[in-house]
């Protein structure tokens, strides 16, 4: 059976890979140690489950959710979230909708304002989504290298003028995904200024502004005076309350944009399960994810302190779940962690994965599933002491 040309558009997913290569070492009996996908392995508060098990017995969620762009004491709750968090002011009627997830927003947000020809700018390495997303709908991702001589954040004069000319959209997303970099209030005000002089709608990806350590606390890009003009910003529950199976997001900002991707996905889905919503507002208004963040944070130590022990120098990130590191000299990302994962039983994900920039670095996640209190992660720090003997340069 035939299909779509656009399907061709797709690189193979890049945890699709890892998936086979996992699968197969677990087929031989080899017990990894997953440093792999981003996914929380601790459980949703149980505060908030406890919410939705109430919202499930009400008759009233069982129904389509009719509204305009999401359960209103859902966004309601969003907005109140923004002011207490940011100090930003959103009207959740216009300025707010409910996702799917943000990976559902991110995506469609390529279709709704993409046409064949369009450019999106995109960071590379980053979340593969917005790439692929604007090829499919026909449009030309023109890379914005991510290299850690700036700090892995664009560098605005090097993008070309045409390619400024003709973008319509740019992705950023501080804290990272892969480097665990973040960004400063004055270059999401350089951002905001170069988006207003291309006309460009800028997509500000906020999956991880609540996993940060150390006090470090990520600022929103609505924080910038005047950035609604052109700004959408998309956030999820997900790495927030451990909530990524629930499926719950948003996006916040600029009402055009806000309106072009409301009008697509009212045509597309019938958006969530209503007892999620609620128990989603509920998480919001009032529960604490706090001892995740310190579980990462031993696990963040112990990870990075050990491996620069070794003498694998690693930089330790202030946000994210992410440590992006710097594969040794003569290897390259796949090399490296194909040797990772077949000499020492631990999986990490080749940074080329996430783009061409990826190249020459691994990223090691700080979720990992069976683990108490760090000890898999000084697990993963002895086997690789043990068993990778090479010159750490
Ligand atoms: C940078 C980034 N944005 C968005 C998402 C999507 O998260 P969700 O769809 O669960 O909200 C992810 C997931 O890993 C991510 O890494």
């Amino acid at each position: 059976m035939d299909r779509a040309k656009r399907l061709d558009k797709i690189p193979p997913y890049l945890f699709g890979e890892i998936a086979r290569l996992k699968a197969g070492a677990i087929a031989e009996g080899k017990d990894l140690v997953d440093l792999g996908i981003g996914d929380p392995d601790q459980p949703t508060p149980q505060a908030v489950i406890d919410r939705l098990c109430e919202a499930v017995n009400d008759p009233e969620t069982h129904r389509y959710d009719e509204s305009e762009s999401g359960w209103p004491v859902f966004l309601d709750a969003v907005s109140r979230w923004y002011k207490k968090r940011f100090d930003v002011d959103i009207d959740a009627k216009s300025e707010a909708m409910l996702l799917i997830g943000s990976k559902d927003g991110l995506a469609h947000l390529c279709w709704a304002m993409i046409d064949p020809g369009d450019v999106s700018l995109v960071p590379d390495p980053g979340y593969t989504v917005y790439k692929v997303n604007t090829m499919m709908a026909g449009g030309e991702a023109v890379t914005m290298p991510l290299l850690e001589k700036n700090g892995f954040v664009p560098d605005l004069t090097a993008i070309s003028t045409d390619a400024a000319k003709k973008a319509k959209l740019m992705f950023l997303n501080y804290p990272n995904n892969p480097t665990g970099a973040i960004a400063s209030l004055d270059f999401y005000k350089d951002a905001v200024r170069f988006a207003k002089e291309y006309d460009i709608a800028i997509c500000s990806d906020l999956a991880y502004s609540e996993v940060t350590y150390d006090g470090y606390d990520a600022p929103s890009m609505l924080q910038v005076e005047g950035a609604k003009d052109v700004v959408i910003e998309m956030h999820s529950l997900s790495k927030t309350f451990n909530m990524t199976g629930w499926r719950i997001g948003y996006a916040v900002g600029n009402k055009d944009v806000v309106g072009h991707l409301n009008k697509l996905k009212s045509n597309l889905d019938s958006r969530q399960f209503p007892a999620i919503d609620l128990a989603a507002a509920y998480a919001l208004e009032t529960v604490s994810n706090q001892s995740t963040l310190d579980l990462y944070t031993r696990r963040r130590d112990i990870l990075v302190d050990g491996l620069n022990e070794i003498g694998w120098k690693v930089k330790k990130p202030v946000a994210s779940l992410y440590v992006w590191a710097k594969v040794p000299e003569g290897f390259t990302s796949a090399e490296f962690s194909k040797l990772l994962l077949t000499d020492a039983g631990v999986l990490v994900i080749p940074g080329n994965g996430y783009g061409e920039y990826g190249e020459g670095y691994v990223r090691m996640s700080l979720t990992v599933s069976g683990d108490k209190d760090g000890d898999r992660m000084a697990e993963a720090v002895r086997r690789i002491r043990d068993n990778i003997k090479i010159d750490w340069k």
